[in-house]
């Protein structure tokens, strides 16, 4: 299948052979390539990431496809957004290329490979979502593999997401730097995501408390108060707000996700949350 130059602006590689193909152009060129994976329904949080590649590397690709294998059953993957036309014209004139490759492009009849892992994705996510990195994992490392780009860049919001890829890259001796960009958020401090299309009114100005109550708690955190305590407050409160479950509001090392054995901070530490509101789970984190 050849580049599609005709749906966007923007050419778009619907098959491995014709990403690879624009990508050894470039590099015939000497030039240097970002890949921005994403499972499209765009804002200005992947906008930003893309904004960073552009910084980076002289060439961009943003990837579009929603990952069957990172979901569970139960979760949203028949209901997530899909809005390829708009995602194209918000690339206008930032991206060089889309890659939006199908499911059976990705996982032909017969696929049966998995990434599996320990570590850094067996906590938080990993214990509410257990198959989730590993669906993750898979996709990322094909995706790299596909394009082979200098740089692959992530959002911070999923920040245990950002340090499982990196310490699979580094285990599998993939090639590519990765770099996390810095969360974007709404006025009121709501993390941008492509799951708050999701919320009513009233659930999207409690979403908006979330980051206030996860600041306060990591100020406490950093002003001497044990772990424990803050995050026994700080999920209290959450609750009150009309979160139905806090799925964790915790304290860990920012690199390796480890508690703390001595309920207070001995290292670079970061404040993770997850928890429910009606039918949308939102996650968020900060430093500490
Ligand atoms: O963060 C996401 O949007 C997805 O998990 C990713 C990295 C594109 C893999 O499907």
């Amino acid at each position: 299948m050849p580049l599609d130059t005709k749906s966007y602006e923007i050419p778009v590689a619907r098959s491995a052979a014709d990403l690879r193909e624009a990508v050894a152009a470039w590099r015939a060129e000497g030039l240097s390539v970002a890949l921005v994976p994403t499972m499209g329904a765009l804002h200005e949080g992947h906008l930003s990431l893309v904004d960073l590649a552009r910084k980076n590397a002289d060439r961009t690709i943003v990837s579009i496809f929603v990952n069957p294998t990172q979901f569970a059953p139960n979760e949203d993957f028949s209901a997530y957004p899909r809005t390829e036309a708009a995602d194209a014209a918000k690339l206008e004139g930032k991206a060089d290329l889309i890659f939006a490759p199908n499911a059976e492009d990705m996982y032909p009849e017969g696929f049966s490979t998995t990434i599996s892992l320990t570590g850094v994705s067996e906590p938080l996510e990993g214990t509410f979502r257990p198959t989730h990195f590993a669906g993750v994992a898979t996709v990322v490392a094909k995706l790299i593999l596909r394009a082979m780009p200098d740089i692959a860049i992530f959002g911070e919001k999923d920040w245990q997401q950002l340090m499982v890829i990196r310490r699979m890259v580094a285990d599998l001796d993939i090639p590519t730097k990765i770099l996390g960009g810095p969360i974007v958020r709404e006025p009121d401090g709501l993390a941008l995501s492509s799951r708050n299309v999701y919320l009513s009114p009233e659930e999207r100005k409690a979403a908006g408390q979330l980051n206030v109550i996860l600041r306060e708690t990591a100020a406490s955190v950093a002003n001497g108060a044990p772990i424990s305590e803050a995050t026994a407050k700080g999920g209290k409160r959450i609750l009150a707000l009309g979160f139905e479950k806090l799925d964790y509001l915790e304290v860990r090392d920012a690199a390796s996700l480890a508690p703390f054995p001595n309920d207070r901070p001995t290292a670079p530490a970061r404040i993770l949350v997850a928890a429910k509101i009606g039918k949308t789970r939102l996650i968020d984190n900060m430093p500490v």
